[in-house]
């Protein structure tokens, strides 16, 4: 037992992926009926970069962010957050769902999504002060979106919303960002103020992992790729892991001629 941890705490030194990374996911496999739609998959981010998760429709994307942080039940797999289990490091993990995941039927202003954020910190109990509401605010200015705090939820548009979920997850003021398709149905102003959000996160040395489905802005957004399909396909930098034979592998046949030719073009 000793003698094994030695030896992957050898392997691991002198890179920057150590057994503290912010995100290691080992032999995650998860199944809703008989065939497993993520299988035996690892996974290991490094702090301070942004990750863009790649794979066609029905990959199993979701379904291994969702097995990663304890929203679905694998089958097999563990996952460990900044070398501690899942458990231990809930508070330094926001994760924002891939959209129309969340019904709004009851009301719920804008402003109290994003207070929602600040709950770990305020306890069950704990009263919302002046100053709660002072740090939901600057959360929902850096999104753009101070003027709707307090319209219903439900009454925004698609990209809106959006941008309220991800101030409520500024608000958690996490470690690790999880997004599912952040970019997903929103408008381009949209599109680059929450990428301008994210690259400020990972400046400030947080650490983001997105699932993406534009591959021409990958290399212009992410500094690393995670492709997948049911199982993982390549992860690493851009400049390695993002090549057209890991994305033909990943997309197989779904993988058009024109999108191989403007790849060729983004890849140079
Ligand atoms: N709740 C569920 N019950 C049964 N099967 C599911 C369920 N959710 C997902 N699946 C199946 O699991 C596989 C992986 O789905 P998942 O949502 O993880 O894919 P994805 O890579 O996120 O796709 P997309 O790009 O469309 O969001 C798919 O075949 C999907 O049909
Ligand atoms: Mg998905």
């Amino acid at each position: 037992m000793t003698l094994q941890l030695a030896t992957k705490d050898g392997s691991d030194a002198g890179t920057e992926v150590g057994r503290d990374a912010p995100l290691q996911i080992k032999g995650m496999t998860v199944s809703y009926g008989q065939k497993p739609a993520v299988f035996s998959v690892d996974m290991t981010v490094p702090a301070g970069a942004m990750t863009a998760i790649i794979g066609p429709n029905g990959a199993g994307k979701s379904t291994l962010l969702k097995a990663a942080l304890g929203i679905l039940k694998p089958l097999a797999g563990q996952t460990l957050v900044f070398g501690r289990t899942l458990a231990e490091s809930r508070d330094r993990i926001a994760y924002v769902p891939q959209r129309a995941s969340v019904d709004w039927d009851f009301p719920t202003r804008v402003i109290d999504v994003v207070l929602m954020g600040l709950y770990p910190k305020l306890g069950l109990l704990g009263r919302v002060r002046a100053s709660h509401r002072a740090a939901a605010t600057a959360c929902l200015s850096r999104v753009g979106m101070e003027d709707f705090a307090t319209r219903q939820i439900g009454q925004l548009s698609g990209g809106q919303q959006q941008r309220v979920f991800l101030a409520r997850a500024l608000a958690q003021d996490a470690d690790l960002y999880l997004l599912d398709e952040p970019f997903a149905g929103v408008d381009a102003a949209t599109e680059k103020a929450i990428i301008a959000v994210l690259k400020a996160l990972r400046d400030a040395g947080k650490t983001v992992v997105a699932v993406h489905h534009d591959l021409s802005t990958v290399p212009e957004y992410f500094d690393r790729v995670f492709l997948i399909n049911t199982r993982k396909v390549a992860e690493g930098p851009v400049e390695e892991a993002f090549t057209i034979e890991n994305l033909q592998a990943a997309y197989g046949g779904r993988l058009a001629t024109a999108q191989v030719d403007q790849l060729n073009g983004t890849l140079g």
